[in-house]
């Protein structure tokens, strides 16, 4: 038998709970023995839960779960990079108990860490459901592709975001009416903007980094922007332009350097991530050997995120037991950040500008000087009003392009902040 002591049956550990239950003879035929839940614990004990547990343990406090005799595995649910989370992660690991977790939050912050104490105590640390909820990406990474030299992983890691953004654009709905819709579906939480401001995204984004380069996570050199400032024309014209918009995360290793950025992006709708819809998540991995390979599912939800922890506690249960990272944890190594310059692409911006003689000469002129060339422009018919001016570049540098968009954010003819994407190949 395989004891497990649970912290957090929130979406989650509920999901969890039903899943061990539910699936009970299935899963000890597969893990070669049973899976049993040992003891429990919550916040608040009093609370309806959507699952049974008869003669599971409730223990105040989540952290002594990481002594709890009987149990070999600590599944935390609870969330947070610090606080009760953290705690019980190092407890765990340091008393002798596998520890399995949903926690991208944490993990992007102290996986290495966690990393390097599961190692040096033989145990494992195991983190499926952490990134892209029941898409078995890290599995994938860590074990399928062992063999490949990953050179980049670009993902659509958050389902709130990809929904608002599908909504956006196939129903013409403004920001703020594509997420209210978002949240009336249970599919954004009343405060968004963890989801909506990148900040998610971003600690996924690490945690495949580290796997595909076998790195320590690094979430705070990661350059965050989120979708707010998008308006359904900058949709409008991505379709114009037979693209997409949509919210990336990219990890990319070249020369030995890393680029990690999380933001929105346009992609030619002849790639798979832009036919990606609705709350769906999806990664995009290439292997020097094995090419492109796109993973794609439910990317949140109790019972998805469920099946991934599940996943990773059979694989306990087998004994099978792998590096946190794909490589031991004191090998782990930092990695230097690219420096912006170098990671030319082609880009999107769109103006708002007055109508007038010259605007457009002007704005050629900036990008001349910045070494830009634009590959193709879109003006809109004569207006009273601000009309909006749309280009795409030839490939040109980030700083270059920023430097270009701030001058011409100055203009006094450019009536509105200039919308910058860069467009994925
Ligand atoms: N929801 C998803 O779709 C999803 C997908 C992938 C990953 N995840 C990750 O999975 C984790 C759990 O997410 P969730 O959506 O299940 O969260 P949730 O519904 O808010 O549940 C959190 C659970 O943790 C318990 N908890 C919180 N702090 C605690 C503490 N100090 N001591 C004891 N119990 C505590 C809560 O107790 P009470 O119930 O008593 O309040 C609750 O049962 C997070 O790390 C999240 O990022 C979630």
């Amino acid at each position: 038998m395989l004891g497990i002591a649970i912290a957090g049956l929130g979406n989650v550990g509920s999901g969890v709970a039903r899943l061990l239950s539910n699936q009970a003879e299935l899963i000890a035929q597969r893990a070669g023995r049973p899976v049993t839940i040992k003891a429990v614990s919550v916040r608040n004990k009093k609370k309806r839960r959507d699952c049974e547990l008869p003669g599971v343990e409730w223990i105040d406090d989540p952290r002594a779960l990481a002594k709890l005799p009987g149990a070999d595995v600590v599944v935390e649910l609870m969330g947070g990079a610090e606080g009760a989370a953290r705690e019980l992660a190092e407890l765990a690991l340091n008393n002798g108990k596998h520890f399995v977790t949903a926690n991208k939050a944490l993990i992007a912050t102290h996986g290495a860490s966690l990393a390097r104490a599961a190692e040096k105590n033989k145990l494992q640390l195991s983190f499926e459901a952490a990134v892209a909820g029941g898409i078995p990406v890290i599995k994938t990474m860590r074990e399928a592709l062992a063999g490949n030299d990953v050179t980049v992983v670009r993902g659509i890691l958050n389902g709130t975001c990809n929904y608002i953004l599908t909504r956006m654009e196939l129903a013409g709905l403004s920001f703020d009416e594509a997420l209210r819709e978002a949240q009336e579906k249970g599919y954004a939480e009343a405060d968004p903007a963890a989801d909506i401001d990148g900040h998610d995204t971003a600690h996924k984004t690490a945690i495949l980094a580290a796997l595909a380069f076998g790195a320590e996570p690094d979430v705070k050199t990661i350059a965050i922007e989120g979708i707010r400032r998008l308006t359904p024309r900058d949709l409008q014209f991505a379709d114009e332009l037979s693209c997409r918009v949509r919210l990336l995360g990219v990890a990319r290793l070249a020369d030995g350097k890393l680029e990690q950025r999380v933001g929105p992006a346009l992609v030619p709708k002849s790639l798979p991530l832009a036919q990606v819809a609705g709350a769906l998540n999806a990664v995009l991995i290439r292997g020097d050997f094995a090419g492109d390979l796109m993973l794609q599912g439910l990317g949140a939800g109790g019972e998805p995120t469920a099946s991934s922890v599940v996943s990773d506690i059979i694989d306990i249960a087998r004994g099978i037991f792998v590096p946190a990272f794909g490589v031991p944890g004191s090998k782990l190594k930092k990695l230097h950040l690219a420096a912006e310059a170098h990671a030319a692409q082609r880009y999107f911006m769109r103006l708002l500008v007055a109508d007038q003689p010259g605007v457009v000469a002007d704005i050629s002129a900036i990008l001349r000087d910045e070494h830009i060339s634009i590959e193709s422009l879109i003006q809109r018919a004569r207006s009273t009003e601000s009309v909006p001016v749309v280009m795409t570049t030839h490939e040109a540098s980030a700083d270059a392009m920023k430097r270009a968009t701030a001058k011409i954010a100055r203009l006094k003819t450019v009536t509105e902040p200039p919308c910058l994407l860069p467009i994925e190949e």
